[in-house]
């Protein structure tokens, strides 16, 4: 008989993320400041997990990003992993509709030290997309490398698709929350931000610019995913 292997429950599965996060990941004093500064601010505390962090920062330094879009700062956690897996003179442009998120994320980043690569707009997505994309069409500026989307759900088709006109043939575009806790399998969950998870990934089957799949991720985030899409 093969050993019986316990079920993921909260416990171990806690357990496990304090283990891999520990093993792997460690503490930073920036990443922790900004995450307690967010938490102070009254922010919601829907960051990335600290595995999900660096996976984030490998995936930019593997692919040699040197220009990364960010849709949805929050307080610059995500921010901070993916400026640091850039180089000095590269770039993250990360936008933030929410001013006072905006600020917390400023100060955060400017204290892990990469302030200088950081450029925040604060504005709807919708509103601050279509500005970035004459500096690329004219030359001012080059396409983006690695596209995160951790914003508002209903509007995923949107960003997917402003992704791929901003990233350059082989960037990497990276979904965060595709799963949320197994609600965008449930036939009877039609809330919006569930319809807008669905309509992206429907989008990344279905547009000829993506390639792409998903995986499920069990952190101290509980359960969800990301999506893993290659700009054709
Ligand atoms: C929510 C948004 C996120 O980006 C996330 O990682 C977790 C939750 C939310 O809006 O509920
Ligand atoms: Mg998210």
């Amino acid at each position: 008989m093969p050993e019986l292997t316990p079920d993921p429950n909260v416990q171990n599965v806690a357990a496990v993320d304090r283990y891999l996060v520990d093993t792997l990941v460690g503490r930073d004093a920036a990443l922790d400041a900004a995450v307690d500064d967010q938490r102070v601010a009254g922010m919601p505390a829907i960051e990335v997990a600290p595995t999900g962090g660096k996976l984030l920062h490998l995936l930019a330094r593997a692919i040699g990003a040197r220009r990364v879009l960010e849709i949805g700062t929050l307080g610059g956690y995500s921010t901070i992993w993916l400026a640091r897996g850039i180089p000095g003179d590269g770039r993250v442009v990360t936008i933030e509709a929410e001013p006072a998120h905006a600020a917390i994320a400023r100060a955060s980043i400017d204290r892990a030290g990469v302030g200088d690569r950081v450029e925040i707009h604060v504005g709807r997505g919708a509103d601050v997309l279509p500005t970035l994309a004459d500096p690329i069409a004219d030359g001012g500026a080059e396409p983006f490398d690695l596209v995160f989307i951790d914003a508002d759900k209903e509007s995923n088709t949107l960003y997917l698709d402003w992704a791929a006109r901003l990233a350059r043939p082989g960037a990497l575009v990276i979904v965060d929350n595709v799963v949320r806790g197994g609600r965008i399998a449930d036939q009877h969950d039609d809330s919006a931000q569930v319809a807008g998870v669905r309509a992206g990934l429907a989008m990344l089957r279905d547009d000829p610019r993506f390639e792409a799949t998903a995986l499920q991720t069990l952190d101290a985030k509980g359960w969800d995913g990301i999506a893993l899409a290659l700009v054709v």
